[in-house]
């Protein structure tokens, strides 16, 4: 029998129970053994929920218990996960978790600690929830050099850009749903500024590309100024906004940007909708592959948390290889970076598409019979600084959305 700690009962570590207990039997078949929670620990008491007979208020009951083999770490946030997570992994225990902010920001370290005690760290659900991502990254993908990561990796934003685009309502509004229908945090920043979507492209990017990516240095927009009158214009030109996390190899270089995008219906991430994630891989030998399905939520991501318990079941005392060094990949300065740029610009098209193209050449131009008194246009591929050098020129912008088609 393998015992297991869960720490934390709140919607995954419940979630993790759950699953354990609904699929036992096929669990323990794939795991070879079997798998018994011996501890869940919360501050909090469930009276009357069966999780009461193997509650416990104190970590050290499981560090110090040597029967505890594995532990799941289901917490979230830096601390106390921090500590537990080292203390565990030094005293020779795997550990298992969904927690992308330790990850993004002790993942070097704790895999370091993991390796040199012969056992394991794995975080399959710290990215795009149940999708299976980390894994195929660490061994199916292995024969590629990847040159390119690119994901859908929020299902707050996704929701929130995607119903904005069916129903034409303004991001405050659709944002106050998402709360009330518990798709969206009560403190809903990390998700609309970026900041989660960047730990998990800087997760997926180390892993890619084999050396450390410091989320720090991924440039890093959210969705908080997209409008209802950006969606119009997407919707006229059979296009989608959508937040996108992205990495790539351009030259000897890499780039990593989080930032609301534009993209058409040839993208494979278009159809991508609601609070669904997805990741596109490019590799060299492989080419294209894409990674969909439920990217957040109790059981989804509970059930990619209990995938890498019975991992750790089967590799109890052999560390899984992983290709991430505590080398640190330097990034591209983001104002290197080329895109094409839709600009919303205020005025009329007649009067001001000269100074447009007198600064950006030819441009494509885009207008919504709705919206007077102004009018769109999209750039040729240009670097980050010449947009804003020639932006700065322009008086009258109302809106840029970088567009990939
Ligand atoms: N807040 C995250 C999301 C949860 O919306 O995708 C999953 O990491």
């Amino acid at each position: 029998m393998i015992q297991i700690a869960v720490l934390g009962y709140g919607t995954v570590g419940s979630g993790v129970v759950e699953v354990i207990n609904t699929n036992h039997a096929s669990i323990n078949k794939k795991a070879g053994d079997e798998i018994n929670i011996k501890y869940v620990l919360d501050l909090r008491d469930f009276p009357g929920d069966p999780v009461e007979e193997v509650l416990v208020h104190d970590f050290e009951t499981i560090i110090n218990d040597p029967e505890v083999q594995i532990i799941v770490e289901v917490m979230g946030g830096l601390e106390p996960a921090y500590t537990f997570t080292k203390r565990a992994l030094e005293a020779g225990k795997c550990v298992c978790t969904s927690n992308k902010e330790l990850v993004a920001r002790h993942g070097t370290e704790l895999l370091e600690i993991a390796k040199s005690k012969d056992i394991n760290y794995l975080f399959e659900a710290s990215c795009g929830g149940g999708i299976p991502i980390i894994r195929p990254l660490n061994s199916s993908l292995t024969a590629d050099e990847i040159d390119e990561v690119t994901g859908i990796l929020n299902g707050t934003t996704n929701y929130i850009l995607s119903k904005m685009a069916s129903d034409g309502s303004d991001f405050a509004d659709v944002l106050k749903e998402a709360q009330r229908l518990g798709y969206a945090e009560r403190n809903p920043e990390a998700d609309v500024e970026g900041y989660d979507a960047c730990r998990k492209i800087a997760i997926l990017s180390s892993l890619a590309y084999g050396n450390h990516v410091n989320y720090e240095d991924v440039y890093t927009e959210g969705i908080t100024k997209i409008t209802a009158e950006d969606i119009k214009y997407a919707t006229v030109m059979g296009t989608s906004i959508k937040l996108l996390a992205t990495s790539r190899k351009v030259g000897d270089g890499f780039y990593a940007m989080v930032s609301p995008v534009m993209i058409d219906q040839n993208n494979p991430l278009f159809s991508v909708n609601g609070v669904f994630n997805a990741i596109f891989i490019h590799g060299n030998v492989l080419g294209d592959a894409m990674f969909y399905g439920s990217g957040a939520g109790k059981l989804p991501t509970a059930s990619a948390v209990v995938a890498d318990v019975v991992d750790c079941a089967k590799h109890l005392h052999r560390n899984i290889m992983m290709n991430w060094s505590s080398k640190k990949l330097e990034l591209m300065k983001i104002d290197d970076v080329k895109s094409r740029f839709f600009v919303r610009l205020g005025g009329s098209l007649s009067e001001r598409l000269e100074e447009v193209e007198a600064l950006f050449g030819k441009v494509n131009v885009v207008t919504v019979p709705s919206l007077k008194d102004e009018f769109a246009f999209i750039t040729e591929e240009i670097a980050e600084h010449e947009y804003k050098e020639k932006a700065e020129k322009l008086d009258g912008i109302l809106s840029m959305i970088r567009a990939r088609f």
